[in-house]
């Protein structure tokens, strides 16, 4: 039996629907999948030589817990050269096994039983499990469609805070909708969480996939008040093509990450040293590889736009960021599972129902271009196909 506690866990929107896929699997069905957030990109060779020299160098025992110093050290590098943000590598910077562990980490040192935290719907549905896991409560903060942009208004914002809040778990660029947040909605979420004394978690994994001149700002970046309120949460997964390697880091004042470390002690001890110095060989060496990773997405974000544009009662939306389009489906009249499910069964395509991501996704299609090639070639056929054939 499980606890309470895990007993209020979901699979993933991109789990359940893997278990769809499977079952079409099982009967000899190969459906093409545009739902992962997985880029088909291989890490770039220079990272994977730092890896293997590393562990021909022997460097396979135990890793300091906090992140190994060279890889702290080359995360406070980068935070200063690309967002504009000064923290030490001795006491501020924690390494973790991907931005799930920090996710994680953050939530649990930070909240109290009965605590509240404000997500923004459509939400990265992977955020309820660690703040339920914590005893406290997630606050979905529903965001409108407002000329082709999932946006939340402040007063949205300001109306779901109660006595008990105590965190904003933000993701910019935000997945599954593809805002950028501007400064301008930075500076009023920073002046909201000074007002009512929360903390900001700061997802940034998909920072550098911005297109059209949209740009990813740091909250952290806004001024030393909101700094210091902020924990920064990143990882090497999508920047670099890294997904498998389980490597990220966490940036915030000393105490927090002090206390985040206790809890990460508990739990995961860190990734391998080995992949650590390939992280930071990743973090300091050359970025070319991340404009050219861009401008394929770039491209990809382009067919996925002309593939899916012209038809009658659905309409893609130009992400700023990451690597999903939305689909504007509202004008089928039919719920998105019930979309996606016939676009599953009948057409062997794979994407996710906005639903999945809270009330405020509904009459939407999450549409992955991570993957390219024929993938996204076939994947975007089959779903003009079954887009234009529901009646
Ligand atoms: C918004 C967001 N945060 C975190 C993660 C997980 O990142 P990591 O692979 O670093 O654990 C994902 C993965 O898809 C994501 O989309």
């Amino acid at each position: 039996m499980p606890s309470n506690r895990v007993g209020q866990l979901r699979p993933t929107a991109v789990n359940s629907v893997l278990a769809e896929v499977r079952a079409l699997q099982a009967r000899g069905v190969t459906p093409v999948s545009l739902m992962r957030g997985e880029p088909d990109l291989p890490t770039p060779p220079h990272i994977v030589e730092a890896a293997a020299e590393a562990l021909r160098r022997g460097r396979t025992q135990y890793p300091d817990n906090r992140g190994e110093l060279k890889l702290r050290e080359a995360a406070a590098l980068k935070l200063h050269r690309d967002n504009g943000i000064s923290y030490d590598p001795g006491t501020e910077i924690l390494v973790t096994t991907g931005a799930t562990m920090g996710i994680w980490a953050a939530l649990t040192a930070l909240l109290n039983e009965g605590d509240e935290v404000l997500v923004p719907e459509p939400v990265y549905d992977a955020y309820y499990s660690p703040i339920l896991l914590a005893g406290a409560v997630p606050r979905g903060v529903p965001a409108i469609l407002e000329k082709g942009r999932f946006t939340i208004d402040a007063s949205a914002w300001r109306s779901a805070v109660t006595s008990k809040s105590r965190a904003l778990l933000i993701n910019t660029p935000w997945n599954p909708v593809g805002t950028v947040l501007t400064r301008a909605e930075l500076t009023a979420l920073a002046g909201l969480a000074a007002a009512h004394n929360l903390t900001i978690l700061s997802d940034e994994i998909y920072e550098t996939i911005t297109y059209d001149g949209h740009t990813h700002i740091s909250p952290a970046s806004l001024g030393p008040e909101i700094r210091n309120r902020t924990i920064l949460i990143n990882s090497l997964s999508k920047t670099y093509a890294m997904t498998g390697w389980r490597v990220g880091y966490c940036a915030a004042p000393a105490e927090t990450i002090g206390a985040m470390l206790l809890v990460l002690q508990q739990a995961s001890r860190g990734p391998a040293t080995f992949l650590q110095d390939a992280a930071a060989a990743a973090l300091t060496g050359p970025q070319d590889c991340v404009a050219q990773m861009r401008e394929e997405y770039a491209r990809r974000r382009a067919r996925a736009l002309v593939a899916l544009t012209g038809m009658k009662r659905a309409a893609p939306l130009a992400p700023e960021g990451g690597f999903f389009a939305m689909l504007d489906v509202r004008g089928l009249g039919l719920p998105s599972n019930d979309i996606r499910r016939r676009l599953l069964n009948d057409h062997h395509v794979t994407v996710i129902h906005g639903a999945a991501y809270g009330a405020a996704g509904e009459g939407t299609l999450r549409v992955s271009f991570a993957t390219g090639a024929n993938t996204l070639a076939e994947g975007l056929r089959r779903l003009r196909t079954g887009l234009e054939a529901v009646v």
